[in-house]
């Protein structure tokens, strides 16, 4: 099922009218925002996912680093989660399960998200993930539709992680690039988020599993706007262009391409392995921020400084034409 079939199912939804709902299904946001009162919001989403990568405790700190994400990308602060756990019990010894656990829970100790529940299965396939409730002021909620003529947008992780993971399934990858991936995947967007708010951006979104041009083409519909992209700014894992070109693309990126290709005019001499990457489905990837020129590059330069990440300006809102991305 591609993304396209289940917007046309969620299309089909009789959802009811409700004020209270700021944020709901139809602009493709990171997660829903509920009104409670006029100085509190509640954030909401959930994530679960097989593992992408061997150790069970790393495994279970990617899976909540990447729930909590979208919480961060409406700049909102995640106050709970919840586990969802399927786990073959009967087949697999419990202390598996025990480290993803252990794992998840350090990444909520480090947001300051209390885990209050949780609900498990039995299934023959490991997955594991988390429903998060946050709060945000009604006022400050940074959604996908506000990109502005005239931003820069930042990136603020490489890409490339599907990649690498499915070299990884393939027992290709080298230990050196699989260590770029997880650091990179464990990381929060938490302070990335908190500077981003302080630099005043319009919109944010972060990079999951449509990739990088599936969701910045979110931010270009919901906000009726273009896109320019400069391909070379984009920052990526270098070992991925390498894998990519092993043909080791996750099927996740062909059928975003199939999806999302009709709105992207890709200039000829940028290389098809970027072409790859941009497409590329990622985990716990970074946030796509589209904020005013200099606050941009203040941004960045700060991110640097204050938190030792790599962030990039990758491109501009531009006018016409709407509803595309134009890659250069
Ligand atoms: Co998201
Ligand atoms: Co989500
Ligand atoms: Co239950």
């Amino acid at each position: 099922m591609g993304p396209e079939d289940l917007d046309q199912i969620l299309k089909e939804l009789p959802l009811p009218k409700d004020p209270k709902v700021l944020v709901g299904l139809d602009t493709s946001d990171d997660a829903g925002v509920y009104l409670l009162n006029d100085e509190v919001a509640l954030v909401q989403t959930v994530d679960f996912f097989t593992p992408i990568v061997d150790d069970p405790f790393t495994f279970g700190e990617i899976a909540v680093a990447n729930a909590l994400s979208d919480v961060y990308a409406m700049g909102g602060t995640p106050l709970t989660g919840m586990n969802l756990v399927a786990f073959p019990i009967k087949t697999l010894p419990p202390s598996i399960l025990k480290e993803i656990l252990l794992g998840g829970l350090s990444k909520m100790k480090e947001a300051g998200v209390a885990l209050v529940g949780g609900h498990s299965v039995e299934d023959p396939e490991i997955k594991y993930g988390l429903a998060v409730t946050g709060v945000i002021h009604p006022k400050k909620i940074l959604t996908n539709a506000n990109a502005k003529v005239g931003d820069k947008l930042v990136l603020t992780k490489p890409l490339g992680t599907g990649i690498v993971a499915t070299a990884l399934k393939g027992g290709i990858a080298s230990e050196e690039a699989v260590q770029k991936i997880v650091e990179s995947m464990v990381t929060l967007n938490r302070t990335a988020s908190e500077w981003m708010i302080t630099f005043g951006a319009h919109a944010c979104t972060d990079i999951t599993g449509f990739g990088f041009i599936g969701h910045a083409l979110e931010m270009v519909l919901a906000s009726q706007v273009g896109m320019v992209i400069q391909s070379k700014d984009i920052p990526i894992f270098p070992e991925a262009l390498e894998y990519a070109r092993l043909g080791l693309i996750p099927g996740g990126a062909h059928s975003n391409r199939q999806f999302f290709s009709c709105r992207v005019d890709i200039a000829s001499d940028v290389s098809a392995l970027l072409v790859d990457l941009l497409y590329d489905p990622q985990t716990s990837g970074g946030l796509l921020i589209s904020l005013p020129a200099n606050e941009a590059e203040r941004l960045v330069e700060t991110l640097r400084k204050e938190e030792d990440i790599d962030s990039k300006i990758v491109g501009e809102v531009v006018e016409e034409p709407q509803g595309k991305i134009q890659i250069f």
